[in-house]
């Protein structure tokens, strides 16, 4: 089957710019699901029950988080029903630390991890969650959205839990990475990027970006709004054979 998963998607505006190209991209590419990390997408931080909805209606199955995920804190009321799953080795009594997703006659389990490098959090070892977890899941198929900074943690996790994994796809830098491999047939790549405005500092307005650099002060920052739109994430064809490839779209609105 083949599976689009969507990196970090960026702002309230990109759902309108998904909904005018998903089923395009879904058609021209072949795709069977979709999923993606939804971390940023109300303001930038978080997920309201509105945009989940809405999401939902797009036909994304399943949605993956990160160190946004209680970001906006009504998702506490509707994230235990929802088809989200948050950070596993976050600790929280809310949310799920394996989410099914079904196609036809084979079940998908997605697991979402954080990275502990830069990422201040207090966290859950992410290789020893995953060696709690991994006994306990039952699929056909297995993806884990490791959510971090570091490429060498992300790639370090891939390594060890190759072949035992279908996919280990990174997500938070909003930065596409050019490292996507396959090996023991558990596909990888350390960061899928974002889907947001394209004219922007991963996401953000490029002129409060570059004066919060400048003055050292840290105000408020806002979703960019401009013409093009970048699509980015990498479709995955489980099977046998497991295989990546990127997807790098520049949309304009
Ligand atoms: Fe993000
Ligand atoms: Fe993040």
């Amino acid at each position: 089957m083949r599976i689009l998963y969507l990196g970090d998607i960026v702002g309230e505006e990109t759902i309108k710019v998904l909904k005018n190209n998903l089923d395009t991209i879904k058609k021209d590419y072949k795709i069977n699901m979709v999923l993606a990390n939804a971390e940023n997408v109300t303001s930038g931080k978080g997920l309201s029950e509105k945009h989940y909805k809405e999401l939902k209606s797009l036909g994304i199955a399943g949605m993956s988080m990160g160190n946004h995920t209680f970001s906006k804190s009504e998702i506490k009321n509707y994230i235990d029903d929802a088809t989200i799953c948050r950070p596993a080795n976050l600790g929280s009594k809310y949310g799920k630390d394996v989410l099914y997703v079904k196609y036809n006659d084979k079940t998908i389990a997605i697991v979402n991890l954080l990275g502990r490098v830069y990422t201040n959090t207090p966290l859950d070892c992410p290789f020893k969650t995953m060696d709690r977890l991994l006994p306990t899941i039952k699929a056909d198929h297995i993806i884990v959205d490791f959510h971090g900074d570091a490429t060498s943690e992300k790639k370090a996790f891939f390594y060890d839990f190759a072949g035992k994994v279908d996919a280990v796809v990174g997500s938070h830098t909003h930065t596409q990475t050019a490292d996507e491999e396959v090996y023991n047939n558990t596909c990888f790549i350390s960061d899928m990027g974002m889907n947001g405005p394209y004219d922007s500092i991963l996401g953000d307005d490029i002129n409060e970006v570059i004066e919060r650099f400048r003055s050292g002060m840290f105000e408020k920052l806002s979703v960019a709004k401009c013409e093009y739109y970048k699509i980015n994430g990498v479709i995955l064809d489980l099977g046998i054979n497991n295989k990546i490839t990127r997807l790098n779209l520049k949309i304009k609105v």
